[in-house]
């Protein structure tokens, strides 16, 4: 068991008005595993991949990662955490504008106690491994959006997360970059990175083993897709 969430509560509080984002949400995700999440707008996708990534707290409930408690760490532990543990791909890619694809990859490295040549080995080795090998110093702004995205995803594996979250990765993309977004991603679940990505797409959603369909902040839909099993590990 890699992340388990029980009974998962986040509501917001805007004056009078309490909106309850997520309403008691329990599941676990095992090692290895690619894990689609769809719903409505406003069903509570983001915030759950907020919270269940450690950016952001839970009203009520207890998350587990690795069998450990984490639920009411600080947030030195939490960063900490987050740093070593968890990687996060956003929709908008969110990469520094005026920074090198090596340089925006190797961010995550700074609390990481390693010499500059090794941050810049394995940076380089990342970008490699997303097919970017010859856009080392390249500035988002040389860069395609799904080239930007894939620098994103360098940049979430760099620390090798145990789990990476992904909050709609193709959404900003056109489909043929949308496509090879979510190729690499399924290239990293095949070799054995655990997976969580919103999206509202349903061909998307196919390519996971597993959907889970979020409504007014609750899990109503829970199966596995209808995909040839992969060569699928578990421990
Ligand atoms: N920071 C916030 N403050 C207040 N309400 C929020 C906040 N973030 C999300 N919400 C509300 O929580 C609900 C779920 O939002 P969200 O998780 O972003 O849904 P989704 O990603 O499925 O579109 C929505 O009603 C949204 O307006
Ligand atoms: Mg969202």
């Amino acid at each position: 068991m890699l992340l388990k969430l029980s009974h998962i509560s986040k509501r917001y509080q805007l004056g009078d008005i309490t909106i309850t984002a997520l309403d008691d949400v329990s599941l676990q995700v095992d090692n290895g595993e690619f894990v689609a999440i769809m719903g409505p707008s406003g069903s509570g996708k983001s915030t759950f991949l907020q919270v269940a990534s450690m950016l952001a707290r839970p009203t009520a409930g207890v998350i587990r990662l690795k069998d450990k408690d984490v639920t009411r760490y600080n947030e030195v532990e939490r960063a900490k955490l987050r740093n070593r543990e968890i990687g996060f791909v956003f929709q908008q890619f969110n990469l520094l504008p005026r920074t090198s694809a090596l340089d925006n990859v190797a961010l995550p490295l700074v609390y990481a106690n390693l010499p500059r040549q090794e941050h810049r080995r394995r940076s380089r080795n990342m970008l490699e491994q997303v097919g970017l090998a010859d856009r080392l110093i390249n500035t988002p702004a040389q860069l395609s959006g799904g080239q930007q995205q894939r620098v994103a995803i360098a940049r979430a594996l760099v620390n090798d997360p145990s789990l990476i979250f992904a909050d709609e990765p193709t959404g900003n993309l056109d489909t043929v970059s949308g496509q090879e977004v979510i190729d690499l991603l399924k290239k990293l679940h095949s070799q054995g990175k655990t997976i969580i990505m919103v999206t509202h797409e349903e061909e998307i959603a196919g390519k996971a083993e597993r959907l889970i369909r979020f409504l007014d902040g609750r899990i109503v839909d829970d199966a596995p897709t209808l995909q040839p099993p992969s060569s699928k590990k578990n421990n």
